[in-house]
C-alpha cells in the first residue's frame, strides 16, 4: 500500500482532484467508483472548481457510487443520490445515463444488486474507485463481520454506522435507515485503481488498523492490502497513530509526505 500525508485535507483533496483531472484528459470515457459521507466533501469542491474553470469534461465519463440506502426516495436530502447531486452531479457535465446507484427502493433487491454489478462489468469495470473509511473499517457499507460478502448486497447497519449517517438525517437516528445496499468487497476490490481517503483524528487508529494490521472481515478496509493498486491519503490528524507507532515509512507501503 502506499501512504501519501497532506498536511491538510484541503491539499489532500487538490492533489486527487487533480489526478483525476489529469486522468480523464487520458481517458475520457473513465469509470470513476465514488463515495459519500463528510470525507470526500473537499474532493468534490475542489473537482467542481476545476470544472467550472473549463479544465474537465465528463461527457463521457461513467460513476457508480459505493452504496445507498434502502427505503429512500432519490429526491431525500439523505439519500446518496441527493448528495451527489448536491455536490457534484449537478454542477459538471456528467450523463445521468451513466451515473449508476443501487436502487434502494427497487421491489426485489436482490435482483437490484444483481442489475448493478451487471453495469459495472457492461461499462468495463471501474478505473479508479474513491474510498471513504468508518471508524469500524468499513467501506462501502461493508461492516465489520465474521464474514463478507463478495458482491453487492443488502446490508443491515450498524448502529455506529447509523449514528455516523444522522447528520444526513436531521440528526435524528430514528430517521436514519436500518438497512442499505453496498457494493461488496469483491466488487471494490475488481476496481482497477483504489484510493482511500481518511482525514481527522477519529480515523487515526482505525487507519493504523487497516495498513498494519492482520487481514481480516472484522476490518473490512484491511482487506485493500490484497489489491496491487491502492493509495491511502491521509491528513495529518488520520496519520498520527502511524506516526506514533512509528510504523509510517518502514513498514508496508512508501511514504510519500507532501
Ligand atoms: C459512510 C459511507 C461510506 C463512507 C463512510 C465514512 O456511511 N457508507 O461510503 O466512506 O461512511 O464516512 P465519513 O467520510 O463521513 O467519515
Amino acid at each position: 500500500m502506499k501512504i501519501s500525508i497532506f498536511k491538510s485535507q484541503q491539499q489532500l483533496a487538490a492533489a486527487l482532484a487533480g489526478r483525476i483531472v489529469r486522468k480523464l484528459r487520458e481517458e475520457p470515457r473513465l469509470v470513476l467508483g465514488l463515495a459519500t459521507g463528510r470525507t470526500p466533501l473537499p474532493l468534490y469542491h475542489a473537482l467542481v472548481s476545476r470544472h467550472r474553470k473549463g479544465e474537465t469534461d465528463y461527457s463521457h465519463a461513467t460513476t457508480f457510487n459505493l452504496d445507498e440506502f434502502v427505503g429512500v426516495e432519490p429526491a431525500h436530502p439523505g439519500s446518496y443520490r441527493s448528495y451527489m447531486r448536491e455536490h457534484l452531479f449537478r454542477h459538471v457535465n456528467l450523463n445521468a445515463k451513466r451515473t449508476h446507484f443501487l436502487d434502494g427502493r427497487a421491489e426485489d433487491l436482490d435482483a437490484e444488486c444483481d442489475r448493478f454489478e451487471e453495469s459495472i462489468l457492461r461499462a468495463g469495470g471501474i478505473d479508479l474507485q474513491i474510498l471513504g473509511i468508518g471508524c469500524n473499517g468499513h467501506i462501502g457499507f461493508n461492516e465489520p463481520a465474521a464474514e463478507l460478502l463478495p458482491w453487492s448486497h443488502r446490508v443491515k447497519l450498524t448502529l455506529a454506522s447509523r449514528k455516523a449517517n444522522a447528520g444526513f438525517f436531521d440528526g435524528e437516528l430514528r430517521k436514519v435507515p436500518k438497512e442499505a445496499l453496498s457494493m461488496g468487497v469483491a466488487t471494490i476490490l475488481h476496481a482497477r485503481q483504489i484510493v482511500l481517503m481518511a482525514t481527522g483524528p477519529q480515523k487515526a487508529e482505525i487507519v493504523a488498523k487497516t495498513v498494519t494490521g492482520p487481514i481480516a472481515t472484522r476490518v473490512p478496509a484491511s482487506l485493500l492490502q490484497l489489491h496491487n493498486d491502492v493509495e491511502i491519503l491521509l491528513d495529518e490528524a488520520a496519520a498520527a497513530d502511524l506516526r506514533r507507532a512509528g510504523l509510517v515509512g518502514r513498514r508496508r507501503g512508501r511514504l510519500h509526505e507532501r
